[in-house]
């Protein structure tokens, strides 16, 4: 029993606490071409999981709508950041918790998108290496 419970606690221990956007939300209108400041929170962990570094990418789905885009599987489109992800209280905005802001200028594309975040940690204890993906669907529109 005892070693049942140490493998569940573990278990628990190694599931990653990830990131998501703060800015945009769903469904949000970003203009083509413009420079938008966009927040990522990233969730508290209990075992001080490392960052290793994100990616941030925009694809516009050609099909005219998200509701089958997978970044996982069908790619993140235009890579808008890549490096480092150093998550941190800000005082003056407590609600976000763990957050980084990027400042990012969006390609000249047009209509529906996913804006993608593909994650790099070493999480728990023992630092298992984790790779997740999380995205935001927005429009892309004047
Ligand atoms: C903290 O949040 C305020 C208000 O949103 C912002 O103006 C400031 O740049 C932020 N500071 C850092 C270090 O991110």
């Amino acid at each position: 029993m005892k070693a049942f419970f140490a493998l569940v606690a573990l278990a628990a221990g190694a599931a990653a606490q990830t990131a998501s956007f703060l800015i945009p939300q769903p469904g949000a209108t970003i203009a083509p071409g413009s420079t938008v400041t966009v927040q990522v929170h990233q969730d508290e962990s209990t075992s001080d999981d490392v960052q290793l570094g994100i990616a941030i990418g925009l694809a516009t789905c050609f099909s005219g709508t998200c509701a089958n885009y997978d970044p996982a599987q069908d790619g993140m489109g235009t890579i808008l950041y890549s490096g480092p992800f150093n998550p941190q209280f800000n005082s003056s905005d407590p609600e976000a918790g763990l957050q980084e802001s990027f400042t990012l200028t969006f390609p000249g594309s047009t209509g529906p998108s996913v804006l993608s975040i593909a994650q790099m940690q070493a999480v728990g204890v023992n630092k298992i290496p984790t790779f997740n993906v999380v995205d935001v669907v927005i429009e892309m529109s004047d």
